[in-house]
């Protein structure tokens, strides 16, 4: 399928890393990690399918097309080495449905605040619901709906820039990103099965006070992939790589020195 180029952010040089972003964010979540990580890797951060400066989807919304689109960008990049791919939540769906469709394209996964299993029916009334506010109200009604769950107690009791940042981040998000990116989301396949056939060194991490993605759904990931580690970061939420960004890039470090 032929989709219109992503915007990306680019840093650094070294092997590639590859980040995916949540919802409804933009590549801009990766800051710390453009920042921080450049000195031994390539990093490449795209905006997913209408969010940031990125094209909207051109055919149904789904995360399989999210990572053909992720594809379409490696290739247009020139890279033909094996990648590491990092997603967090929507990244990470989007990273297991990359893992499913080009397994011979990855170096290792790194999977952040997110799960395998599919929504229940009380998640997929709950996305028809966020659809119809987007579409009849705009995005901030969900931005206000999204922000409290986003960040763990600690950050949002403590951490006011990092508040500000998701809220900007958020609030710059168009309604029909969202509500495309909410029907992906709705329609997403389960992943457990997927699991156990992942092949590459998997480095999973949960911040303990996420509430959307909770550790728990971290230790299913860690425990069905074969060649995984877990690694749980203290006071940190859904969106552990911007609450806590040195122990975050700490860790990836020491995961990737494994490889
Ligand atoms: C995200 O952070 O990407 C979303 O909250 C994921 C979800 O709602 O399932």
């Amino acid at each position: 399928m032929v989709m219109s180029h992503l915007h990306f952010q680019e840093a650094g040089s070294g092997s590639p890393l590859v980040w995916l972003h949540a919802f409804p964010l933009s590549s801009e979540l990766w800051r710390p990690q453009l920042n921080g990580l450049t000195d031994e890797f390539r990093i490449i951060a795209p905006d997913l399918p209408g969010f940031g400066n990125s094209p909207d989807f051109e055919s149904d919304p789904s995360v399989e097309h999210m990572a053909n689109a992720v594809m379409a960008l490696l290739t247009q990049l020139g890279i033909k080495e094996k990648i590491i791919l990092g997603g967090l939540s929507m990244g990470g769906y989007t990273a297991l449905a990359f893992a499913r469709l080009f397994p011979e394209s990855l170096r290792a996964l790194i999977l952040c605040d997110t799960r395998a299993e599919a929504d229940n029916a009380e998640g997929k009334a709950n996305r028809d619901k966020m659809i119809a506010t987007a579409q009849n109200e705009g995005a901030a009604p969900i931005v206000e709906q999204m922000l409290p769950k986003l960040l763990g107690e600690t950050s949002q009791e403590e951490r006011d820039g990092v508040v500000q940042t998701v809220r900007t981040l958020a609030s710059q998000q168009s309604a029909t990103a969202i509500a495309n990116a909410l029907r992906a989301l709705r329609d997403r396949p389960d992943s457990l099965d997927l699991l156990p056939q992942i092949t590459v060194p998997t480095l999973v991490i949960v911040g303990d006070e996420d509430t959307i993605t909770p550790p728990s759904m971290s230790q299913t990931l860690a425990a069905k992939i074969p060649n995984s580690r877990l690694e749980t970061i203290a006071q940190a939420g859904h969106l552990s790589n911007i609450e806590q960004p040195e122990i975050f890039n700490r860790i990836v470090r020491d995961f990737c020195k494994t490889l």
